[in-house]
């Protein structure tokens, strides 16, 4: 039997209001007692995936109360349910299903059902409550949190959205036991950006206990999620619409948005297009002068112990930097790049000179390769 374990609860404040993240190994069996301090609801009503549900709909369903949960959505598997069609049917089957203004939509999954269901839950009659279970590691310390929902559209990722804070985010990383190993990689290439860019000590942890953690340990593991949802709570209440502090998130991002771009989003998982671009800002850093020889090369050790990584495309550093001039986070056509100048901070450069991007894209497909050594 396990121990009960009270949940740390993380506030979180949005525009309109403030909302719990309530995290914990086992925390499920306490999502009744969640719900039941929010304003009541007239029906509840799951989005999932179908696979997300064969994995975790029992133990969720159990944990919600079958009876008062009957009503599950259903939204295909994957990025590419992601689109304005599958907004559309969900909306149309809650219609269907007799939602009113004072349903609640609870939405189980990762981050492409957590962004489609708040979207859904934004317009829905114009707006109607929402509740994230993610299910993902990416899910539990990133996307559920910070209230950007949204679609894709054939001409881009997440172009058409809403801002949209859930009342309740319940993340237990005993629904992470099913997630298929790349996936869990990819979330921990994210759990190493938060170290890397406000928090020394969770770098350290993982530096200690990366082991343990790709075995998903339970308390390590939400040791980590709690550490890492902290940070994003922190950073997106202080800056929920992106003005500014929230940029640093993006570290690793510019490079790796380029790679999955250029890959046509086929060969990396995000995470992984990620844990590339982490080194390789690692590696710009340093030749800027940012990042010292030491931190770069913690930064990168660390990323390299996440596993495999599908190879850097043979492409040239000229079609990367046309990819990262349209990434969508530029200003003003320059490049921008989060840097971290130590462990545990990051900031935003402007104007860091082209030849050494060019550079670091000339180098950085060598970083997997156990030669690979830093020197400055
Ligand atoms: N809103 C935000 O702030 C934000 C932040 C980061 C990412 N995102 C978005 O999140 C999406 C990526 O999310 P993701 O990485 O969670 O991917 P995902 O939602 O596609 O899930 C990955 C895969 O894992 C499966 N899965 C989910 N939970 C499972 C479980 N417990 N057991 C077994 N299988 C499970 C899913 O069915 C899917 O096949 C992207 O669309 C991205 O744009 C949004
Ligand atoms: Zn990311």
């Amino acid at each position: 039997m396990r121990a009960f374990m009270k949940p740390k609860l993380i506030s979180v404040s949005a525009a309109g209001g403030r909302y719990t993240i309530a995290i914990a190994p086992g925390v499920m069996s306490q999502a009744q007692r969640l719900l039941a301090a929010l304003p009541p609801a007239t029906a509840t009503f799951v989005i999932t995936s179908p696979r997300v549900w064969r994995h975790v709909g029992k133990s969720v369903s159990r944990a919600l109360g079958v009876k008062k949960f009957r009503r599950v959505l259903f939204l295909k598997d994957g990025e590419s349910s992601k689109t304005i069609a599958g907004f559309e049917s969900l909306c149309r089957g809650l219609s269907r299903a007799g939602a009113d203004r004072r349903a609640r939509i609870v939405a189980v999954g990762g981050g492409v059902v957590g962004d489609v269901a708040g979207y859904v839950a934004a317009s829905y009659l114009r707006g109607i409550a929402l509740v994230h279970i993610p299910t993902t590691l990416v899910a539990q310390v990133d996307s559920a949190i910070g209230g950007k929902t949204g679609v894709n559209l054939p001409e881009g990722k997440n172009l058409v959205g809403a801002f949209y804070p859930p009342q309740l985010v319940i993340a237990d990383p005993l629904l992470l036991r099913t997630l298929p190993p790349r996936e869990f990689r990819g979330g921990l290439a994210e759990v190493i950006k938060y170290g890397v860019i406000a928090d020394k000590a969770l770098f350290l942890f993982l530096e200690q206990n990366l082991e343990k953690i790709l075995k998903r340990d339970p308390a390590a593991l939400g040791h980590v999620i709690t550490r890492c949802a902290e940070i994003k709570a922190r950073v997106v209440s202080r800056d929920e619409r992106e003005s500014g502090l929230r940029e640093i998130l993006n570290f690793g991002h510019t490079f790796g948005h380029a790679l999955e771009s250029l890959t046509a989003y086929k060969r990396y998982q995000h995470g992984e297009a990620v844990a590339w671009g982490m080194m390789a800002a690692a590696l710009l850093g340093h030749e800027s002068g940012i990042t010292s020889p030491h931190v770069a090369a913690r930064i990168i050790s660390l990323v390299r112990r996440l596993g495999h990584l599908p190879a850097w495309p043979r492409l040239s550093p000229a079609a990367l930097l046309r990819a990262m001039g349209r990434d969508k986070k530029t200003r003003g056509g320059k490049l921008r790049f989060v840097l971290a100048p130590a462990i545990g901070k990051a900031r935003s450069y402007d104007g860091i000179a082209l030849p050494l991007v060019e550079r670091v894209l000339h180098y950085a497909p060598h970083l997997t390769h156990s030669s690979a050594r830093l020197h400055d």
